[in-house]
């Protein structure tokens, strides 16, 4: 992040805590129950926030030395991301042209990949290299490459897109409007900590409201994540993506300081969400990727919580913060998430956004649009 921005949204959370408030909407929002419980809407918006849209998956760190791979599943499809020797970023459907098989899981370094089923043997490029038994099948090496899907890897961070509608130029683009603002970031130079996979019984935006508005730290985090942050929060929007950040308790200091001795960076937690709803939570010891994608009913959704480590923090100290953000989200905030669905699939009484949530209303708003 820039110095001038960094200053800037200093000063805008110092107010905000000074005052004991937080950046508003205009009004309250109401939102049908049927946003989390529809499953017309659930299939719309896995076509249209999913299958259509170019999806950011992962940080540039979790692979990024010549060689390594990173499975992962993204909606419906396996895919493979492999780091060629020399540094090319290539992303697949992970399965063999021979008869289907997934060629790797989870991560891990590899001069070549070899299918455990029979043995077919992939270049990281894709290439058919070798099969036992070559002469038995009679279609070329060359047409048994792995089957590519659209990839781009910007500002420290992984896009891809699976559904045919999606064009690689789509994919390239994805995230240039808030590029200047994450090129800021230096993800890249950040190192891999670590990817824990949930299934969650609830709606998939319920799970990603959890990380659009902190009106719930001094009741639901009272003891945790509320003793070190302060909820007044300020919001800024692009077209689609947004920042929202709240300070460390300790940015008081800051007020003692002549601006020049001021950080370069927010004292406190930054989250941006990258559309259709990624979170990439920067804080001073390293970032976070929050992604929940729909399941098979609106009531259940899979959530990858990702972490990598700032180059120039203690691993050990960045480590800690992630297990304790992610110990936190699974066993704070998730449970309520479940709980809310429940409830909201017994009661179908609206839901209340309140003029304190206005990113909540900003996205509610954008996933409403896409699927209309
Ligand atoms: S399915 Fe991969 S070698 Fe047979
Ligand atoms: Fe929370």
């Amino acid at each position: 992040m820039d110095r001038e921005t960094a200053l800037a949204l200093n000063r805008r959370l110092l107010n905000n805590l000074a005052s004991d408030s937080t950046d508003t909407a205009a009004g309250e929002m109401r939102l049908s129950t049927e946003t989390y419980c529809c499953p017309h809407r659930l299939a719309r918006e896995r076509e249209q926030l999913f299958a259509r849209v170019p999806q950011p998956v992962a940080f540039s760190a979790e692979i990024a030395a010549p060689g390594s791979f990173l499975a992962l599943d993204v909606l419906d499809t396996p895919v493979l991301l492999t780091r060629g020797s020399s540094g090319d970023l290539h992303a697949f459907i992970n399965s063999c042209a021979h008869r289907g098989a997934a060629l790797a899981s989870g991560s891990g370094q590899r001069g070549r990949l070899v299918c455990p089923f029979h043995g077919w043997t992939y270049d990281l490029d894709g290439r058919l290299a070798s099969r036992p038994g070559d002469a038995y099948f009679a279609t070329p090496r060359e047409e048994c490459s792995l089957q590519p899907l659209p990839v781009s890897e910007k500002y420290g961070l992984v896009v891809i897109g699976t559904g045919a509608a999606v064009s690689a130029g789509q994919v390239d683009t994805a995230l240039d409007e808030i590029g200047p603002e994450l090129a800021g970031l230096a993800l890249h130079t950040y190192r891999p900590i670590a990817r824990r996979q949930l299934d969650v019984q609830a709606n998939w935006k319920l799970v990603t409201d959890l990380s659009l508005e902190s009106y719930h730290f001094r009741s639901l985090h009272r003891d945790s994540v509320a003793r070190v942050l302060a909820p007044n929060a300020i919001v800024d929007t692009w077209s689609r993506h947004s920042r929202w950040a709240f300070p460390l308790t300790t940015i008081q200091r800051l007020g003692d300081l002549d601006e020049s001795l001021w950080p370069d960076s927010i004292e406190g937690s930054c989250t941006y969400t990258l559309y259709p709803g990624v979170m990439v939570i920067v804080n001073a010891l390293g970032a976070q990727m929050i992604r929940a994608e729909p399941a098979d009913t609106p009531g259940h959704s899979r959530v990858v919580y990702a972490g990598v480590a700032r180059g120039d923090c203690d691993f050990e100290e960045a480590r800690q913060a992630y297990d304790f953000g992610g110990d936190v989200f699974a066993g704070e905030d998730l449970p309520v998430a479940e709980q809310c669905q429940r409830g909201l699939a017994a009661s179908r009484r609206d839901l209340l956004l309140g003029r304190n949530e206005p990113l909540l209303q900003f996205w509610h708003a954008l996933w409403r649009a896409a699927v209309e």
